[in-house]
């Protein structure tokens, strides 16, 4: 495998469409806050995408519809601000741009102007297209988002795999090529076939992000909580866990709690 890329100094979209056609592969991860980003960007982790998945892994809410738009910029300004080479990316929540594309405009017209990210992705196909081309009319770089959309999981009512029938197969490399021609930087496909995601990473020139798509795609993408352990509830087949963060967690936090009763914490050399 070449390592040419590791060595850039600013991941650019550009440099993404260079790796695509180079086979080097991707690494993406999400971040919410300034050390989890300072952490990945220093580990030499390509894209950092602020996922709206914010709403779960940092609110606690059960889906991620809740989280705004102010939120949504808070985070991404915490973590801008511990980057220095991996592209940043910041999800458009939901409300923010469907069904009105001067509306998904100014939306992401200010996340790129108060954050100071490179880039915004969303989620959907044909039904956003407007909106991705009115963003895109501005200069400011999206990534589309197909497959497992959890925006829509209302539409859907489950989070089962994507695209398993010919027709909605057919409807999502459609989506894609439609992405790609308007001039999106890239794509996550989520939860779909390994044969699926295969095909639309052939056909289409820009580079393809899967999560739960299998390995031949262009990158992968991962949820940091979720692939350091620090929830535990989530566990789906595609998901690989780096780490058991929460019982190291608890384990730490346990012993504090001991120290701290039996008067071991602090100890003379650690007291003025
Ligand atoms: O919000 C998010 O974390 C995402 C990834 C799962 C791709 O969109």
């Amino acid at each position: 495998m070449t390592a040419s890329y590791r060595n850039v100094q600013k991941v650019t979209t550009h440099v993404l469409q260079e790796m695509k056609l180079q086979g080097e592969k991707i690494a993406m991860l999400t971040a919410y806050d300034f050390s989890f980003a300072k952490i990945l960007d220093g580990a030499g982790i390509d894209v950092i995408l602020v996922g709206d998945s914010a709403s779960n892994v940092m609110a606690g809410h059960t889906s991620t519809l809740p989280i705004t738009l102010n939120e949504m910029i808070y985070h991404g300004c915490s973590v801008v601000r511990g980057v220095k080479r991996a592209l940043v990316i910041i999800d458009m929540p939901f409300g923010t741009y469907q069904g009105n594309s001067k509306e998904a405009l100014s939306s992401a017209i200010r996340i790129m102007k108060e954050t100071g990210a490179d880039a915004v992705k969303l989620e959907g196909g044909k039904e956003v297209l407007e909106s991705v081309d009115r963003i895109l009319s501005a200069g400011i770089p999206v990534m589309g988002h197909l497959g497992l959309t959890p925006q829509s999981i209302h539409k859907f009512g489950t989070y089962v795999v994507r695209a398993s029938t010919e027709d909605e197969a057919n409807k999502l490399v459609d989506d894609a090529h439609l992405l790609s021609n308007a001039g999106c930087f890239g794509i996550v496909l989520e939860k779909i076939p390994a044969k699926l995601a295969e095909r639309v990473t052939r056909e289409v020139k820009i580079p393809i992000i899967g999560i739960g798509a299998g390995k031949e795609v262009d990158g992968q993408v991962l949820v940091i909580h979720d692939m350091l352990g620090i929830t535990q509830e989530f566990s789906p087949r595609f998901l690989r866990r780096y780490h058991n963060l929460s019982e190291e967690i608890k384990g730490s936090v346990t012993a504090y709690i001991n120290d701290v009763k039996s008067l071991d914490f602090p100890n003379e050399r650690e007291q003025y």
